[in-house]
């Protein structure tokens, strides 16, 4: 089994394949099918399985819902994971602001979390906050142990730049309650370890 993408570089990304064995989620596949876990770029033939995946935590309360026209205009911001033909993963990068994103609509399908398909997504765009020059990208959660995981800290939402409050927080302010907000700087991406 071998996993593409999560490389330094968008190009690179879109094209390369690394050959990483990921034999836990190949133990969960159909021997005879040889699975391929692929993170990458997401395109338009990607949208509907986004929408379910991001459907699926949303009617557990776990995520923002998102129409399928809000993935489709959107597209071009997500990485995915897929097995074969199927999403199992997703995630987006919004730039919003000077040289800040907000990455947002995590989810692992449900029945393949645990195995690193969360932190190769959140990994790949990362590289991609560094390919686009960015110097912080944040976050809005219920689950920061995962992002911890994954180099992020919790701030005061206070501590977030005034430009990025108006699209970052007021839309969001209104869904959850229990939601941290989280950081990471850009230029420790490859020296946090
Ligand atoms: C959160 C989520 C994306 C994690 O995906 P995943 O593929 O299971 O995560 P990984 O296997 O890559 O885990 C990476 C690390 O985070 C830890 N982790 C993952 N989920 C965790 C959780 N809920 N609580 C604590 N730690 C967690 C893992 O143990 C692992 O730790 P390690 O560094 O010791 O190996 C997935 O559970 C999910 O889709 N949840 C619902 C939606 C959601 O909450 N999204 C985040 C908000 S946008």
């Amino acid at each position: 089994m071998s996993v593409a993408g999560a490389g330094r570089s968008k190009a690179s990304a879109r094209s390369s394949t690394v050959t990483q064995p990921v034999e836990v989620v190949a133990a969960q596949q159909d021997s005879q099918a040889e699975p391929v876990l692929e993170v990458r770029s997401a395109g338009p033939s990607d949208a509907p399985g986004v929408c379910d995946l991001v459907s699926r935590w949303a009617n557990a309360g776990r995520l923002l819902p998102r129409t399928l026209r809000e993935v489709e205009s959107l597209i071009e911001c997500f990485v995915v994971a897929r097995l074969g033909e199927e999403v199992v993963g997703c995630a987006a990068l919004i730039v919003c602001g000077e040289a800040m994103a907000e990455i947002r609509s995590v989810a692992v399908d449900p029945t393949r979390t645990g195995h690193g398909i969360g932190r190769r997504m959140v990994e790949f765009l990362l590289d991609e906050s560094m390919r686009l020059d960015l110097d912080r990208v944040f976050l809005l959660t219920r689950n920061p142990a995962f992002f911890e995981r994954c180099g992020f800290r919790t701030i005061d939402p206070d501590d977030l730049p005034d430009s990025f409050v108006h699209d970052f927080l007021n839309i969001q302010q209104r869904t959850f309650t229990d939601r941290y907000v989280m950081t990471r700087e850009i230029g420790d991406v490859y020296h946090a370890g």
